[in-house]
């Protein structure tokens, strides 16, 4: 049987929103989840809004008038000190929101230098139609599989008809939809503790 390490400092879980504006369901799920993490978590929105969109002139060092962006190396930066990373989503149009596509191709670069390689996920979708953002989530999970990142398995979190569950204070108050979370909660937070990049 394998045991979990034990760690000196608390796991560091960066959380990423597919989601821009203001009142978004995403982040409101999103702190409902980092709330259920057992002791020992901790979490951080890394924002993606201000990431201007992917140019690989940026990370060419032959490009000399195209400096790499500041908020490219603090996303990256954000990233690197994670032990795992949870993205929360909606879909739009049918797959991954723009910018959150746009964050996952910034982390990737340069070559040999990805973020997310090895680095445990858990991905959220949420719609406020019946289908729960299913192919936002799958096509995250496409996009995700290049980097051999762990992932939680089942049950996955497609989280259908926002509007039933999620109250206007970004409260979850049904015991259904909490019991559901709290387990997805807590099979992330075991993946996280056992398979922690060795780098972090
Ligand atoms: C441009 C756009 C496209 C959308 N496409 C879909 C879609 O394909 N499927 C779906 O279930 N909902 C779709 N929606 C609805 C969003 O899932 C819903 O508004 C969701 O609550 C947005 O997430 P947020 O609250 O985190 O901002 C779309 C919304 C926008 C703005």
């Amino acid at each position: 049987m394998t045991s979990a390490p034990t760690y000196d400092r608390p796991l560091h879980v960066a959380v990423i929103l597919g989601s821009l504006r203001r009142r978004s369901r995403s982040r409101a799920i999103a702190r409902v989840v980092a709330d259920m993490l057992p002791p020992g978590f901790e979490t951080e929105v890394v924002e993606i809004g201000g990431l201007p969109l992917y140019d690989a002139d940026y990370d060419d060092p032959a490009v000399e008038d195209k400096p790499l962006p500041e908020q490219y190396q603090r996303f990256r930066w954000a990233l690197a000190g994670a032990n795992g990373v949870l993205f929360v989503t909606p879909e739009n149009n049918h797959t991954v929101p723009a910018c959150l596509k746009n964050a996952v191709d910034v982390g990737s670069k340069p070559n040999g230098e990805s973020v997310w390689l090895d680095l445990p996920a858990g991905i959220v979708s949420h719609s406020v139609g019946r289908m729960g953002g299913y192919s936002a989530h799958k096509n995250l999970r496409l996009a995700l599989s290049y980097f051999d990142m762990p992932m939680t398995g089942q049950p996955e979190a497609f989280l259908g008809s926002t509007g039933s569950f999620l109250d206007e204070e970004g409260n979850l108050p049904r015991p259904d939809t909490q019991r559901f979370l709290a387990t997805w909660t807590q099979s992330f937070a075991d993946l996280v503790r056992l398979r922690t990049p060795r780098r972090r």
